[in-house]
C-alpha cells in the first residue's frame, strides 16, 4: 500500500492587512496519453496506471489575480472569464475544486480571485480541454502559496505538489506538469510512481522518440455527449473492466522498456491498442455509447494503409473523442505532412488539424 502525502497545512493563513494586491500567470500543456486512464475510485485515484506524452501548441493560458477579501465569509470568492467572457458553469466547477481544496490551501478563504483563461486551440475544436486547464489552476495555486508564504522552494517538490493538486481537478492533469513524458499511477516499472501524483519520465526516453509530433485531425468539433467523469463511472459496472486492468499494467510493462529502448513499432501498436480499447470500453458499458465518427474510422484505416505501403513510423491514438491523434518522428515530417494535406486533412471539419509535438512542459509567465 502506498501512503498519499499529507498536503494540509493549517499554518498557510494570511495576515491579511498586509496583502498586496498581486496575480500569477502559467502556460500549461494539454497531454496525450499512450496508456490509457479509464476508471477511477476514491478520490480521483486511477484503476491503472497511464504514460503520456506532453504537448506543447495545445495549452492553457491561465490568469489569476488576487487579493484581500473585504468581507469576513470564508466562501471560495471567484470569478472566472474564459476568452475574456464570463463563464459561470466553468466558474462553478472551480469554486467546488477549490471548497475542496482549503485544508491544503487554508488561505484560498481569505482572498477574492479572478482568474483569465484562454486556450490556444480554438473553442469548440473537439480537443479535451480538462488537462491543460486545471493543471494550469494547480501551478497558480502552487505558485500562490509560494509567493505568499514562500514555501515550495525546490522545483520537485513544487512539481509533485503541483501534480498532486491537479490530479484533483482532472486525473490526465496530473501529468501536464512534467516535459516530454510522464506516468501516472503506481506500476513497479517505474521507481516513485504512485497514484497521487505523476512523475516526470522524460529523462528515460530514448532519443529516437525525441521531437515525437503528433498532428490531431479534427474530425468534429464541439462538446462530446457523454463526459470524462460519466465514462469513468461506467467503468464500475463493465464486464470488462478486471481484464482491462490488466491488459493497461502489461502495456505499460512493455511501453516503458519500448520508450527506454527506442522501440517505435511496439510503442505504436500499444497506442493504437489503447485508442481503440478505451473506446471499446464506451461501447461496451450499459448504454454504450459511440464517440468515434465515420471519418474517424477512415482515418485510421488510412493510416494503416499507408504505414503498409511506405513502412513509414506512422501511428493513430484517440483520446474521448472523435479526433485522431498522428504520433510519428520527426525526421519524417515533410513526407507525412504530404500525405495528411492530401488524404487526411479532407476527412477533417474545414480541413483543420492541429500541428503538435513533444513539449517542454509548463511555463511561468
Ligand atoms: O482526466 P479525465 O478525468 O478527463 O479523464 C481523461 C481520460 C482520457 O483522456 C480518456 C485518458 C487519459 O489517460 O488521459
Amino acid at each position: 500500500m502506498q501512503t498519499a502525502p499529507d498536503y494540509n497545512n493549517p499554518k498557510l493563513i494570511l495576515e491579511t492587512a498586509d496583502l498586496e494586491p498581486s496575480h500569477v500567470v502559467w502556460r500549461s500543456p494539454s497531454n496525450l496519453a499512450i496508456v490509457k486512464y479509464w476508471g477511477k475510485h476514491g478520490n480521483q485515484l486511477p484503476r491503472n496506471p497511464s504514460l503520456s506524452l506532453t504537448l506543447e501548441t495545445a495549452f492553457t493560458m491561465t490568469r489569476l489575480d488576487y487579493k484581500a477579501k473585504e468581507s469576513a465569509d470564508t466562501n471560495i470568492d471567484l470569478q472566472l472569464f474564459f476568452h475574456d467572457e464570463r463563464n459561470e458553469a466553468f466558474e462553478e466547477r472551480v469554486k467546488k475544486y477549490f471548497s475542496g481544496l482549503t485544508d491544503i490551501f487554508p488561505f484560498l478563504r481569505q482572498i477574492s480571485m479572478s482568474i483569465n483563461t484562454v486556450n490556444s486551440f480554438p473553442h469548440s475544436s473537439g480537443i479535451a480541454s480538462s488537462a491543460s486547464a486545471m493543471s494550469a489552476l494547480a501551478l497558480c495555486l502552487c505558485s500562490l502559496e509560494h509567493e505568499l508564504f514562500n514555501t515550495l522552494e525546490d522545483d520537485a517538490a513544487f512539481d509533485q505538489k503541483a501534480s498532486y493538486i491537479a490530479r484533483l481537478g482532472s486525473g490526465s492533469a496530473s501529468r501536464s506538469i512534467f516535459p516530454g513524458m510522464s506516468v501516472w499511477g503506481q506500476t513497479s516499472e517505474v521507481e516513485g510512481s504512485s497514484d497521487y501524483f505523476a512523475v516526470p519520465f522524460e529523462d528515460k526516453v530514448h532519443a529516437n522518440f525525441k521531437g515525437m509530433r503528433d498532428d490531431i485531425l479534427i474530425v468534429h468539433s464541439g462538446t462530446k455527449s457523454v463526459s470524462s467523469s460519466a465514462g469513468h463511472s461506467l467503468m464500475e459496472a463493465n464486464p470488462f473492466a478486471e481484464p482491462r486492468y490488466q491488459q493497461a499494467n502489461r502495456n505499460m510493462m512493455n511501453l516503458v522498456s519500448a520508450v527506454q529502448k527506442g522501440d517505435w513499432e511496439t510503442f505504436g501498436k500499444i497506442a493504437e491498442q489503447e485508442a481503440l480499447t478505451l473506446h471499446a470500453l464506451m461501447m461496451s458499458s450499459s448504454n454504450g455509447y459511440l464517440l468515434m465518427k465515420p471519418n474517424s474510422i477512415k482515418i485510421m484505416e488510412m493510416v494503416r494503409e499507408y504505414r503498409k505501403e511506405t513502412g513509414h513510423q506512422v501511428y493513430f491514438s484517440l483520446d474521448a473523442g472523435p479526433n485522431v491523434h498522428l504520433l510519428y518522428p520527426e525526421e519524417i515530417i515533410h513526407e507525412v505532412r504530404s500525405f495528411v494535406e492530401d488524404q487526411l486533412a479532407p476527412l477533417c471539419e474545414e480541413r483543420y488539424y492541429i500541428e503538435d509535438y513533444m513539449g517542454e512542459g509548463p511555463v511561468q509567465q
